[in-house]
């Protein structure tokens, strides 16, 4: 059973005073699998917080069906397994970090000493158990975000949906999120991030799915869909006419201090090369196959659909 599955997910707006539609999720086909974080990532505007708002039942979809950990979207018993930070958490300035988890740990049902141990726990959990009597007017955003999310974690959910948890943040709040995910994926939970920020997803998620205008225009893991195909062989000891051999094969060669550096487009061609070198005389000194950032593929796709 999937964590979320969706089938021709679709939302449209009626903007009144523009007098048109706006069609904001378009058919969108996802699965998400247990225990995966899983980036949904794609530009402002691109339709990652209507679809999260579907998902949890919070507005209906125009068309189309969703699953949520097995169930139908809007099902009451599945919103007790499923934990949700919106895109700017509204907190209580005045209330301390661990009044905040005893609050909404009581929400829950929770009482006495399990309520204690679990607010132990979760602030450990999120690095905080020092500043747990200090006012959240005192907090750094960072830190915010780190209550934010072991508030959401105090009914022990399955499946997390974060909505931009890293927006605003400084490189080291944003590692410690970084951290924290990953500890809660290695606790077994599945967690569905959505973000514009890319540096984060790319280091913290097993697959991405990229939204451009509603639609779902990539999806994948994060590995494949930055593979580019070409392999980067250096090179050495091999005499100039032995080089113009190689640049036959070869897409792209470069010297760099009397040694070569080889573009190969896919196996074969690498593979070719590296013959070449070696019934020749010459040495493989490495051999990295090329990446691309995700940056790089965000900005490629996001352009070429206009
Ligand atoms: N309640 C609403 N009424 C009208 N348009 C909306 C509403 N919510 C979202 N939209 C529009 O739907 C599109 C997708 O928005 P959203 O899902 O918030 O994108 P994202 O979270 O990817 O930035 C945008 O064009 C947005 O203006
Ligand atoms: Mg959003």
């Amino acid at each position: 059973m999937e964590a979320i599955k969706t089938e021709g997910l679709t939302k449209h707006f009626y903007e009144p005073l523009r007098r048109q539609t706006v069609i904001a999720v378009d058919n969108l086909d996802l699965v998400v699998e247990k225990g995966e974080i899983f980036g949904f990532l794609g530009p402002n505007g691109a339709g990652k917080t209507t679809t999260i708002k579907m998902l949890l039942g919070l507005i209906f979809p125009t068309s189309g069906r969703a699953w949520v950990l097995g169930n139908p979207i809007g099902d009451r018993k599945t919103r007790q397994k499923v934990s949700y930070m919106p895109e700017n958490p509204y907190f209580y300035d005045y209330m301390t970090g661990e009044e905040v988890l005893y609050f909404y740990g009581g929400l829950f049902g929770l009482k006495g000493p399990s309520l204690k141990k679990k607010v132990d726990e979760l602030l450990e959990l999120v690095d905080l158990s020092e500043h747990r009597k200090k006012q959240l007017n005192g907090y750094s955003r960072g830190m915010l975000q780190r209550i934010g999310i072991a508030q959401t974690l105090l009914n022990d959910p399955e499946l997390l949906i974060l909505d931009e948890p890293t927006s605003g943040l400084d490189p080291i709040a944003h590692r410690e999120i970084r951290e924290l995910l990953i500890r809660l994926k290695e606790q077994g939970k599945t967690i569905f991030l959505c973000s514009h920020q890319l540096s984060d997803v790319e280091m913290v998620c097993d697959r991405v799915g990229i939204m451009n205008k509603g639609k779902l225009v990539t999806v994948g893991r994060l590995e494949d869909l930055l593979k580019v195909g070409e392999m980067e062989i250096a090179v050495e000891g091999l005499d100039p006419s032995q080089v113009e051999q190689v640049e036959k094969i070869a897409s792209r060669i470069y010297k760099k201090d009397g040694d070569f550096l080889v573009y190969a487009e896919g196996e074969e061609k690498a593979q070719e090369v590296i013959d070449f070198v070696r019934n020749n005389g010459g040495r493989i000194i490495s051999m990295v196959p090329l990446r691309r950032s995700l940056e790089e593929l965000f900005v490629e796709i996001v352009k070429e659909e206009g």
